[in-house]
């Protein structure tokens, strides 16, 4: 078996790749294959023959995106689009990993696979669209939809806000944003079990339970004993940081999933797993 990863150099991606022997996996990045360069992705395609495809690779800064738009598109619209074409050339199954962001929030309950999707942001509407594409051209996918995901060596807030914490570096922070943290960890083994079931159509997965920022931050603090004055809470009325509008509250509903695979554990279980083997 031949498998494929998008953006394994990425947060996900590196966990995800460490679920397969080396000798059936090809890691894409950049440097191998840029996804929005239809001749690498073809090249790479005729040259591994996948029987699976993990498509992770996107433009992934939700504020930069609003920024400029035309990369956030040609990344995650484009890119997919030509992921997704060569796939079904070659009759691969694709796995697409999407994101709450596709909601607008307004909902007061966790959203299902089955509620309609209304993005607010730039990178919530491209990653939608990729959705489409994969959904569109790809006679076997999966759309996974998940949220927040931290893990060792990320680039994002969520990743990096133990580490800041830890040096007790001081941070202004958001309580209006709630959604449900993931270990990349966690959502690797959920890849893994969906690409080996070869399950097709849309699943949510995250950690259960879900926090605002402030939340996460605190039991952080709590966690290494810290004092939590480190955290200003604020409102994202008041945030200036931020640029791009988010959903307030974009929970997942993964009943389907532990149906299915098995029951997430929650975010603070999983997160202390992080902080105790993977913070150092
Ligand atoms: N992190 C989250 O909180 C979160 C939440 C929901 C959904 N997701 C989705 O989960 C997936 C993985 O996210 P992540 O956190 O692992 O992202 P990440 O750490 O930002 O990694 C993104 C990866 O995509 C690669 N990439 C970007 N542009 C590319 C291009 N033109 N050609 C080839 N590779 C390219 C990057 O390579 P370089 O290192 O060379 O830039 C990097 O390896 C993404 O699809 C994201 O939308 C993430």
């Amino acid at each position: 078996m031949k498998v494929i990863i998008t953006g394994g150099t990425g947060l996900v991606g590196r966990y995800l790749s460490k679920m397969f022997d080396d000798k059936d996996v090809v890691i894409a990045s950049r440097n191998n294959c840029d996804i929005t360069d239809f001749s690498s992705v073809k090249y790479l395609f005729y040259r591994t023959k996948p029987d699976m495809v993990f498509h992770l690779a996107a433009f992934t800064d939700v504020d930069k995106s609003e920024e400029n738009p035309a990369l956030a598109l040609k990344t995650n619209v484009s890119g997919t689009n030509n992921i997704a074409i060569m796939a079904d050339k070659l009759k691969s199954y694709v796995v697409y990993v999407s994101t709450d962001f596709v909601f607008n929030g307004e909902k007061t309950s966790p959203y299902s696979e089955n509620d309609t999707p209304n993005p607010l942001s730039i990178y919530g509407k491209t990653k939608l669209e990729g959705e489409r594409l994969v959904s569109g051209f790809c006679k076997k996918y999966c759309i996974v939809r998940t949220s927040r995901v931290f893990g060792k060596n990320g680039r994002n807030f969520a990743s990096i806000l133990p580490l800041k914490l830890k040096s007790k570096i001081k941070i202004t922070i958001t309580t209006d944003l709630v959604n449900s943290p993931t270990y990349a960890r966690d959502l690797s083994k959920a890849l893994f079990e969906i690409g080996r079931e070869r399950f097709q159509g849309v699943l949510n997965f995250c950690n259960s339970g879900w926090c605002n920022w402030y939340e996460f931050g605190l039991y952080i603090c709590q966690y290494y004993n810290l004092d939590p004055s480190l955290l200003t809470p604020i409102s994202i009325r008041n945030f200036h940081d931020s640029t791009a509008p988010r959903p307030a509250f974009s929970a997942l509903n993964t009943s389907l999933f532990s149906k299915l695979f098995f029951e997430p554990r929650s975010w603070q279980i999983a997160l202390q797993e992080f902080l105790k083997y993977e913070i150092s």
